[in-house]
């Protein structure tokens, strides 16, 4: 005997939710007037009963808010600025609006950004924050949530979503090349967060970069950092009590090298004259600091704009046919004071 599936229903859903018919079509066209345990089961609910799948994505994301969500790792770190405001003339060129979501020290971001999503205030997001895990912004892209997602600036590798970036190594690798061909061969660096994509990538250019010149890697010349100003700082107190110390310095960004040169001030030491220090991002100050920073300028104005015209672009489905996107931007060695030649006394 064949068997005849019958197509799932709503009432299917909600016995299946235990909630009436009523509460399943509340949580698929107004989430912000559910519950957040009651939005979790009818979502199950729509899985396990495979519940015309697209009606009910198309309801969880009515796409009638014309804005779009940003989610910054930390607001506090001035390099988002040019970025945000990128992305919001890009925005509003294109009749939307810009929530902004700050996930520093956030405790659940992902459902944070779930929550968001589901009340119906964005209608898609643009996500610069690579920390968060994949499978629940997977979860969150997918049926019956189907979310429309970018990601910028922080890479979240393998997801498989449209993502726009810098491509990290080959920068880093430049900036040290850089010291390098001004004869360093002592040379360290002032790390990013551990766990950050971003500082991972320009560790590894580094690397790469010595490896190259068959410089050997000096591991107590990996100076602990976070990107932020008070680690460059610190790094500089610990850099002074080194007895060997390098005569270059490559910083993960240029927040911290600004703490480092400081620090370096504090003990009398001289850049470019004793170490040379090359920065990362080109942020305002970096030209207007004493010595202006030489650094690696990433080119924010328009890693926001494309990241902001791909969010849209998806929501209005500019392109259906059109597969993963992957924008990878370079960025520029911008040669300033903070660097030249070595010492004549250290040595090789
Ligand atoms: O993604 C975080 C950004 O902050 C990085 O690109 C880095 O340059 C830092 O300043």
């Amino acid at each position: 005997m064949t068997e005849v599936r019958k197509t799932p229903t709503i009432q299917d859903v909600a016995r299946f939710a235990k909630v009436s018919t009523a509460t399943v079509s509340r949580a698929l066209s107004n989430p912000d007037r559910v519950s957040e345990g009651t939005r979790a089961r009818v979502a199950d609910a729509i899985r396990v009963t495979g519940y015309t799948l697209n009606q009910a994505a198309r309801s969880l994301r009515q796409r009638t808010a014309r804005t779009i969500l940003v989610a910054l790792p930390d607001i506090r770190n001035p390099f988002f600025s040019s970025i945000l405001e990128a992305i919001e003339r890009e925005a509003t060129n294109r009749g939307y609006g810009v929530l902004v979501a700050n996930l520093f020290l956030a405790r659940a971001p992902a459902q944070r950004l779930q929550d968001y999503m589901l009340s119906n205030r964005a209608d898609g997001l643009l996500l610069l924050d690579g920390s968060l895990e994949v499978s629940a912004l997977q979860a969150l892209a997918t049926a019956p949530y189907s979310v429309p997602l970018v990601v910028a600036c922080e890479d979240i590798p393998n997801s498989g979503f449209h993502t726009v970036l810098t491509d990290n190594v080959q920068a880093a690798e430049r900036a040290t090349r850089h010291l390098i061909d001004l004869g360093h061969r002592r040379i360290g660096h002032l790390l990013g967060p551990e766990n950050n994509v971003v500082a991972r990538d320009r560790l590894a250019g580094f690397r790469k970069a010595l490896q190259e010149a068959e410089i050997p890697l000096r591991q107590n010349w990996l100076l602990r950092g976070n990107f932020e100003m008070e680690s460059g700082f610190a790094a500089a107190a610990h850099l002074v009590s080194m007895q060997e110390r390098p005569t270059a310095i490559f910083a993960a960004n240029d927040e911290s090298a600004i703490g480092f040169l400081s620090g370096l001030r504090q003990h009398g030491i001289e850049c470019p004259r004793d170490i040379s220090l090359v920065g990362f991002d080109d942020l305002g100050f970096a030209a207007h600091y004493t010595p202006p920073l030489t650094t690696m300028r990433q080119p924010r104005e328009m890693l926001g704009r494309m990241a902001a015209e791909a969010l849209i672009d998806l929501l209005e489905d500019v392109d259906p046919e059109r597969g993963q996107l992957r924008i990878v931007l370079n960025s520029e060695l911008i040669v300033r004071e903070s660097t030249g030649r070595p010492p004549k006394d250290a040595e090789a």
